[in-house]
């Protein structure tokens, strides 16, 4: 038995708020070249109704994935989510989407790994359903940054978007497909360079020196890739199509470069989306399911970086 990728469903907020136009919303001393330059964004979705809550984004991309899986809600064995601007301390997203969902005792529980969620998350529930624990598991990824985001920090606040996307993990009797492996990673003596306090704490925004998250994850996010290839008995050669985490056109291009991939086997999207953070891979992997860029036989590449610091790699053959 193995676990392979049976749908992906996403939410994209349909405001998009170009650079510019964000600038001047938010009264930013920056441009559309800046913003460009450093980091490749050329736009990102907004959340603008403030009754809608990262749980909700959360389920409507659940749903999607379900529905696209054409099962019922009553076969998923359990949530596993992530997020780094839930609605509340606790309980965990998983649980508040579980109910929303309507899916019976469905276990639920989250990651804290804030961007570099998908590589643990997908790890873990592919390792429950090999063992025979859960046929159904959802990881979900759901985030309204624009909500913990320091509008006078243009350093920073530029830099994410709203948006999620769910993977939908289910059992197969093929072992030729599905999870191959993967390689998890951290450093906790580095928190300073990218955290957020309890919510409701004095300074409860995203705090990021981000030259140093920059330095860590152009070097790290090549090393656990390579790592985990290792691990499976693979090399850089058999990689078919690289989807990191969208934080940075810069960082991804890079990455790319010191592991000798050609720009083709590498998907982008961070220009249309910003750092949407838990939620960037499955956006990005939906994505390019949509452009036809995903083949049976293919090994796919996920690799991502978040605060803690945490890093990871994972890998699927699809
Ligand atoms: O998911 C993981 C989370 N985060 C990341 O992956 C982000 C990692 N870091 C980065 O992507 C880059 O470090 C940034 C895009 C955040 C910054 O790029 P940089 O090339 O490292 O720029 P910098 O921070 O060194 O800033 C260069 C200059 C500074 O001016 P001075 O001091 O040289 O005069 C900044 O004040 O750019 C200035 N600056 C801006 N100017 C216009 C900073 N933010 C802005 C802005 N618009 N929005």
């Amino acid at each position: 038995m193995n676990a392979a990728i049976k749908s992906i469903g996403v939410y994209l907020p349909e405001f998009i708020a170009k650079n510019d136009d964000l600038a001047k919303a938010k009264g930013l001393d920056t441009n559309d070249e800046w913003i460009r330059s450093r980091s490749g964004i050329a736009e990102r979705r907004m959340v603008q109704d403030s009754s809608i809550l990262t749980a909700d984004i959360g389920y409507f991309a659940a749903k999607n994935a379900i529905e696209k899986a054409g099962i019922s809600t009553n076969e998923i064995d359990g949530i596993i989510a992530g997020t780094m601007s839930p609605d509340k301390q606790f309980p965990a997203l998983a649980c508040c989407i579980q109910a929303k969902l309507g899916c019976g005792r469905a276990f639920a529980f989250d990651i804290t790994a804030a961007c570099g969620f998908i590589p643990p998350a997908l790890n873990t529930a592919a390792l429950m359903i090999r063992s025979g624990q859960a046929k159904n598991i959802l990881v979900i990824g759901a985030e309204i940054c624009s909500r913990i985001m320091d509008w006078s920090d243009r350093g920073t606040c530029v830099l994410f978007g709203d948006g999620s996307g769910a993977i939908l993990l289910s059992a197969i009797e093929d072992e030729s497909r599905g999870f191959v492996g993967s390689a998890l990673a951290a450093d906790g003596s580095l928190t300073s360079i990218l955290y957020l306090n309890t919510l409701g704490a004095q300074d409860s925004f995203l705090r990021m020196e981000g030259t140093s998250v920059y330095k860590l994850a152009v070097t790290e996010l090549a090393n656990i890739t390579k790592k985990a290839l290792e691990k499976a008995g693979l090399s850089v050669n058999d990689i078919d199509l690289f989807i990191p985490h969208q934080a940075n056109v810069r960082i991804i291009q890079s990455v790319g470069k010191t592991l000798g991939l050609s720009q083709d086997k590498v998907m982008v999207n961070v220009d249309r989306y910003g750092n949407t953070s838990s939620a960037s891979i499955p956006i990005a992997l939906y994505e390019a399911e949509q452009q036809g860029r995903l083949k049976p036989g293919m090994l796919v590449a996920m690799p991502a970086i978040g605060g803690g610091m945490n890093w990871g790699c994972v890998l699927f053959r699809w």
